[in-house]
């Protein structure tokens, strides 16, 4: 059995163009349908209730478009919003912090830091996804709303990023091991990242989930026999609630142009 229908793949801006690269390369041939919802974004500073509705309607909204499977790319969307969702859908939904968790475990270290929106941090569901298999770990927590702004306005790559994450990086304590980039933004400041541990000769392994949510949402489609059929290079689609220019300029930016965005449209949702 074959499923030619898109997959929809959800952030509140520009952040869930990282994940989109990890499924477009391991499931090249799918059509996807992405949607950034930035006239709402920054979500890690909404409220519970908010982010959760954003989500769900912008469920509702990648339904109208036929996907036959979604992915909540956003680690503050997936907490507040999976469950919610679920609820009312009729396709597999995944999140990012499942994968991000069992990302971070498979490491077997015990200091880990989880650098995220303050919505991600307050929800607790990294901290308790990870010390449910390492119940002797630590879990260090740090809040990093700055740096979603700076991924936005294009400084992902500059030196204003790099004062940005040398603020967060600093808050974690000195023995850490493992650094989660639990909010979808953060992989795109990812050489900033590598700069900071060098620079101060830390050794700690960065996880981004994004390669594992790509892995789970493969599984999922080859189990139900819904993968798309075909060779070809599949069609992306990308909506947005505002501001399409700066999303399409910076956005290949992130992406180094593969995939290239090419058309960005804005919708209502
Ligand atoms: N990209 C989102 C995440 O993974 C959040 C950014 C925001 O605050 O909107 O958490």
């Amino acid at each position: 059995m074959m499923n030619n229908r898109p997959i929809g793949v959800f952030d509140s801006g520009l952040g869930g163009l990282t994940v989109l690269k990890e499924l477009v390369k391991i499931l090249p041939d799918e059509d996807y349908v992405y949607l950034g919802d930035n006239l709402r974004m920054p979500y890690g500073a909404k409220t519970d209730e908010e982010i959760e509705r954003f989500t769900v309607n912008s469920y509702k909204f990648l339904k109208t478009k036929g996907i036959k499977a979604m992915v909540i790319a956003c680690n503050t969307a997936t907490a507040m919003g999976l469950e919610a969702v679920r609820e009312i859908a009729d396709i597999p939904v995944i999140g990012v912090i499942e994968p991000g968790a069992k990302s971070s475990i498979s490491k077997g270290k015990s200091e880990v830091g989880i650098i995220a929106t303050d919505a991600t941090i307050r929800s607790k569901v990294y901290e308790n996804l990870i010390k449910e298999q390492l119940p002797e770990s630590k879990i260090y927590g740090v809040g990093a709303p700055d740096l979603v702004l700076a991924v936005e306005a294009g400084n992902a790559e500059n030196e204003i990023g790099k004062g940005i994450v040398k603020r967060y990086m600093d808050e974690f304590p000195n023995n850490l091991e493992v650094v989660v980039l639990a909010c979808t933004h953060f992989p795109a400041a990812m050489e900033l990242f590598e700069d900071y541990l060098n620079t101060n000769e830390k050794d700690v392994i960065i996880v981004d989930p994004a390669a594992e949510t790509a892995k789970a949402l493969n599984e999922i489609l080859d189990k139900s026999g819904s993968k798309k059929g075909g060779n070809t290079e599949g069609n992306k689609t990308f909506y947005v609630t505002t501001r399409p220019d700066d999303f399409k300029n910076i956005g290949n930016m992130i992406l180094n142009n593969e995939p290239k965005i090419e058309k960005v449209e804005v919708v209502e949702i």
